[in-house]
């Protein structure tokens, strides 16, 4: 990252916007430099772990509409509340643009919608990019929401809701917060009676950390930073201005589709957060049909394993080995 091709100024005010996390009743951007100078830095942070996450799908092969016999047709993405457009470039770039018949951008602010249109024209040159307006009746095709939930307000929360229920698939991607997190668990429980749950659910049931004893957890994961990081000085300075530790990329998000695809294999359990390492044993949350629930696995039970849970930034879907309430081993929940 060049830091000299930055708005500083811009990227202060963008930063103060964000830590206020208050719902937008007008749009922010004031022009297309606040744009670029968003899109090269919050954005390709945000784009990092829309990289985790749709890794995380690929490993399973999923495509959206893949849960339907034989529905191969193209289908278009609408990317809402798009800001600089980085989360429908990264999707489409992920899961092939010729699955796409169409991108479409929204947000409240015009400027928005014509730098991400701009931008998605750019990298997919044969791709037919437009900026969309509800009707109130369209289909949504693959529906993309990338951090807007705390910025709408309870009106456009509805509306937004309504919408995702003319989707196909939704994928959604916000901050790792407890309180954002929360309030996509909330999303998830509304939208699971018209949706199949694909990610990172392993179950359809109501959400585990539901339950009054899990009431200080969250659902979120961390996402890969980029190798050499710390070695771009651009990025350095980015991240000591923005007050953001650029090695830690917590992230919260769904993938919802219909029809429904194949479930996970019985007994798929997620590594919510980070493992703890401990001397001679790793504690971690664990995410299954069975609830959620706290787990240790100790080190002479299966040292590689040990050595993966407490090393690792994002882990893949497990099936536990388990003896007297502890997990002895793991088995991929699904390869490739
Ligand atoms: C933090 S930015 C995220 C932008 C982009 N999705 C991303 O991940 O980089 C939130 C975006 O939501 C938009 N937004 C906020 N409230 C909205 C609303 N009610 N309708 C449409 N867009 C909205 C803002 O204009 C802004 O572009």
């Amino acid at each position: 990252m060049d830091p000299a091709q930055l708005d500083w100024p811009a990227l202060d005010r963008l930063r103060e916007i964000f830590l206020r996390g208050a719902p937008a009743t007008e749009p922010y951007w004031r022009g297309p430099a606040d744009l670029a100078t968003y899109d090269a830095t919050f954005a390709e942070r945000i784009g990092w772990k829309w990289d985790a996450a749709l890794a995380g799908l690929a490993r399973r092969g999923w495509r959206p509409g893949s849960g339907a016999a034989g529905t191969a047709e193209k289908i278009p993405v609408l990317d809402w509340g798009c800001g600089s457009g980085v989360a429908g470039r990264r999707v489409i770039a992920a899961l092939g643009v010729e699955n796409f018949s169409t991108l479409r951008v929204w947000d409240h602010s015009p400027a928005a919608r014509e730098f991400a249109a701009g931008r998605a024209r750019a990298a997919f040159p044969g791709l037919e990019v437009e900026e969309w307006h509800d009707d109130g009746t369209a289909p949504a095709g693959l529906l993309v929401l990338s951090h807007v939930l705390n910025e709408l307000t309870a009106p456009a929360r509805a509306e937004l809701l309504a919408l995702a229920r003319r989707a196909r698939a939704v994928l959604w991607v916000e901050p790792g917060t407890h309180a954002v997190s929360r309030e996509l668990i909330a999303v998830r429980e509304v939208l699971r009676d018209t949706f199949s749950l694909v990610a990172p659910c392993p179950h359809q049931g109501a959400c585990g950390l539901l339950t009054p004893g899990n009431a200080r957890h969250w659902c979120h994961f961390f996402a890969p930073p980029p190798a050499n990081l710390q070695a771009d000085a651009g990025w350095v300075k980015f991240g000591q201005r923005a007050g953001i530790d650029l090695r830690s990329l917590p992230y919260a998000w769904l993938a919802l589709e219909r029809p429904a695809g194949a479930p996970p294999p019985a007994g798929t359990a997620r590594v919510l957060g980070r493992a703890e390492s401990f001397k001679g044993y790793v504690r971690l949350l664990s995410c299954s049909a069975e609830g959620v629930e706290e787990l240790e696995l100790q080190k002479r039970a299966d040292h590689a394993l040990y050595r993966r849970l407490g090393h690792a930034t994002a882990h893949p879907p497990y099936r536990w080995h388990r003896a007297a309430g502890r997990i002895t081993g793991a088995t991929e929940a699904w390869d490739g």
